[in-house]
């Protein structure tokens, strides 16, 4: 069972013989439910249709995800074997386009393959579940990693903002953006946490909510258009957002909306800080503007679960990340330390660390 080393009691995903069980993450808060997959497809299909997501948690998702296909076909020819893995890789890799952590999974898996050589598909696929096993591991171990520098930046009975859900829900356990607040708060400290709706998808009202009111951290919700307010009434010590790509610049791409809330952070001289794993970093990217942005079905802004509150039909744009500047960035956490004001100098020297 993945997760017991963290301090959350959220599980995200679990692998069982033969399945990968997927916190249906749709239904929360309402439901506590998880979705079996036994196939690739029907990986590709749940982080597609948001059964998990996150950047990291979908990267996991999609490992597993290979692990599983090749345990399907581990009595198959080798020719067999390696063409269905082939479509394996397709379909997940075409799951969703903005999070840099899928490809680098997958990435991970290929090299894994790559590594096995000439061995019989049954071997290989064993190779596969121990990468897979190895991707989970190391996202915990980066967010804790993270959590330890990110802490030290939050002073006791501090006020953090955030947005969407960076928590465990987002990635394999105790999560970035609220993996530091978790461990600020082991340390001692009393913070309390405002996290915004997080229009579509609602994944700050129904994720962050419910993954810090379990964990027992002070959380109050607010609507995507009161964060200003606040702030403008020294009501915010600081944001932390997570991140779905950092480009070789600095610019992250984060949940729509972020982008705003950088802007409104460096007006009031609001610290805005980005916690990320060096997985989310994409140094092939020289800036923001070459991430590709994710928009989704319109349905999804007129209306949630099934009801539609604006005029049927109407028409309706659903970018659902935007990318903040890294200028408006106060620092970059991430496993290796925190980078302050990053830039294209600092990235390259930290993956180079
Ligand atoms: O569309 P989502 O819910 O997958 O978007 C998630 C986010 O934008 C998170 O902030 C990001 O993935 C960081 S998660 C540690």
């Amino acid at each position: 069972m993945i997760g017991h080393a963290d301090a959350s009691r959220v599980e995200t995903l679990r692998w069982r013989t033969g399945r990968l069980e997927l916190l249906d993450q749709r239904l929360l808060p309402a439901r506590v439910e998880f979705v079996s997959c036994a196939t690739a497809q029907e990986v590709a299909r749940a982080i597609r249709e948001m059964v998990i997501r996150g950047a990291p948690a979908i990267g996991c998702a999609a490992a597993y995800g290979v692990a599983l296909e090749a345990a399907r076909m581990r009595d198959a020819s080798p020719t067999v074997f390696s063409s269905g893995l082939e479509r394996a890789f397709e379909a997940l890799a075409a799951a969703r386009p903005t999070a840099v952590n899928l490809f680098w999974a997958l990435e991970r898996m290929r090299a894994a393959v790559k590594a096995a050589g000439q061995a019989r598909p049954a071997d290989i696929a064993a190779c596969l579940l121990d990468e897979a096993q190895r991707i989970v591991s190391d996202d915990i171990a980066a967010n804790r990693a993270m959590g330890a520098h990110g802490a030290a930046l939050l002073a006791d009975r501090a006020r953090v903002f955030t947005h969407c859900n960076a928590g465990a829900l987002a990635t394999a356990g105790h999560g970035t953006a609220l993996g530091v607040i978790r461990s600020a708060v082991a340390a001692g400290k009393r913070v309390s946490v405002i996290v915004d709706e997080t229009r579509p998808f609602l994944q700050g009202a129904r994720l962050t909510a419910w993954e810090l009111s379990r964990d027992g951290i002070p959380v109050t919700l607010i609507t995507d258009s009161m964060s200003g307010h606040l702030m403008s009434r020294g009501e915010i010590d600081a944001v932390i957002v997570g991140a779905d790509r950092i480009a070789a610049n600095g610019d992250v791409a984060n949940k729509i909306g972020t982008y705003m809330i950088a802007v409104l952070a460096r007006r009031h001289r609001i610290p805005f800080y980005v916690a990320a794993p060096l997985s989310s970093i994409d140094a092939r990217l020289a800036s923001g503007e070459a991430i590709p942005i994710e928009e989704r079905e319109a349905s999804e802004v007129r209306g949630h679960a099934g009801l539609e509150w604006a005029p049927a039909g109407v028409a309706a744009r659903n970018p659902v990340f935007d990318v903040t500047p890294a200028e408006l960035v106060t620092a970059l956490i991430t496993e290796k330390g925190v980078v302050e004001a990053p830039d294209r100098g600092k990235i390259a020297a930290l993956l180079k660390q």
